[in-house]
């Protein structure tokens, strides 16, 4: 195991293993930073953007997803920068006009302090988080479930549909882990 490495957030000396990700580091210090997509049995995906960070290195720069990316000795990390704030609330504003009454988004804009959104609200059952996706693959190597379509119509199907009979009928632990909570009724509405 490498040596541990000591990096800042928000200001405090952090020590973290550099197999750690800055989401993980963070949270093991316990600092909080909002996260959809992420699941701590899968691999990193960076879907959602909700657990952006600034990295700051003189006077430059960036927002990355913590969720994916790895601890560094000496970076500087900041989780509730203007710059960070104002992008979380861009995320949950989307997030909130895609599913309106979804719970679990409900629950992150209400302590994020988003209470509207400036987007027009749209009725999907999906926000593309691939919770669900990945852990059929990840996880249970099944594959059962996968995306499909492109842009506006893209989703979640069973691929192919007979893995339903197959599989599907004794599992559906996917159903557990949907952010949305509307996955599970409406599972099939995309079937191909
Ligand atoms: S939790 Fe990091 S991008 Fe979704």
């Amino acid at each position: 195991m490498a040596d541990n490495i000591t990096l800042t957030i928000d200001g405090h000396p952090v020590s973290a293993d550099p197999s750690q990700t800055v989401l993980d580091a963070a949270r093991s210090a316990g600092v909080a930073i909002p996260t959809l997509c992420h699941h701590k049995d899968l691999l990193p995906y960076g879907g959602c953007r909700l657990c952006l960070v600034e990295l700051r290195q003189g006077k430059r720069s960036q927002l990355v997803a913590s969720c994916g990316y790895y601890a560094k000795a000496g970076l500087e990390v900041h989780t509730r920068s203007p710059r960070v704030l104002r992008a979380r609330k861009l995320v949950l504003e989307v997030l909130l006009a895609l599913m309106p009454y979804s719970e679990e988004i409900r629950r992150l804009a209400h302590e994020n302090e988003v209470t509207e959104t400036r987007y027009q609200r749209t009725m999907h059952y999906c926000v593309l988080c691939g919770l669900c996706v990945r852990y059929c693959d990840e996880v249970k190597h099944t594959n059962c479930i996968g995306f499909v379509g492109r842009g506006v119509e893209r989703n979640v199907a069973w691929v192919p549909p007979d893995r339903y009979d197959q599989t599907c009928r004794t599992c559906f632990e996917c159903m557990s882990l949907c952010p949305t909570g509307v996955f599970p009724s409406n599972f099939g509405l995309a079937e191909v």
